[in-house]
């Protein structure tokens, strides 16, 4: 038996850059609960990225294009966000403008993307995941609206290691992942 061929290459962004992010856990817990088939890339340099600038869209820094051939490589893109005051965080609304343009031929023009998101709070992060569809849907991009994968009171999921330790967490992360999969191959 060979290696398994891997069919659907995903990309993840995190929108939290801090180390003990439970988004960041949130993304290490889909990395081992992936569908067979299934890679995902987790990409760590949205902090890298400089801030958007139309000026510079067609020459920009080397981290926007690498960001940018990551994408367009890619079957779909994975997202985790925390909720900044009932938004997206600014890193990421940032990567999502870069990859909203050049317009036309965009990284995230047509990509399937699924919203994932963790909050200490009971609103797991929610209002953050509205706000991002609503830019995924700007940016020409095809956000999964099915099954949502919405994790509350996020702190009582993982160990002190940040391993997803809550057993319906981890049942229905597989099970977002699995659509996820699904929908793509569709
Ligand atoms: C927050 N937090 C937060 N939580 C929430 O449920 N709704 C919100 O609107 C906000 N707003 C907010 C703003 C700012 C600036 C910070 C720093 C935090 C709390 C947030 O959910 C919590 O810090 C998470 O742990 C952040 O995600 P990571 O870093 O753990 O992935």
């Amino acid at each position: 038996m060979g290696e398994p061929v891997h069919e659907i290459k995903l990309v993840g962004l995190v929108g939290s850059l801090r180390a003990e992010s439970l988004n960041g856990m949130l993304m290490r817990a889909a990395l081992t609960r992936l569908p067979r088939g299934t890679e995902l890339d987790v990409l760590g340099d949205l902090d890298q990225l400089p801030f958007y600038n139309q000026d510079v869209e067609h020459e920009p820094h080397h981290v926007v294009d690498r960001l940018r051939e990551h994408v367009d490589e890619a079957d779909g893109v994975l997202i985790a966000t925390p909720e900044y005051n009932y938004g997206v965080p600014g890193v990421l609304k940032n990567a999502v403008d870069w990859l909203s343009r050049p317009m036309g031929r965009a990284a995230l023009k047509s990509k399937p993307v699924a919203v994932m998101g963790a909050s200490p709070s009971n609103f797991g992060s929610v209002r953050a995941q509205l706000a991002l569809r609503q830019n995924l849907l700007g940016a020409d991009a095809r956000p999964m609206a099915k099954p949502e994968y919405i994790l509350s009171r996020a702190k009582s999921a993982f160990d002190i290691d940040g391993e997803m330790v809550d057993d319906t967490s981890s049942d229905l992360l597989i099970k977002f992942l699995e659509a996820f999969s699904a929908q793509i191959e569709a």
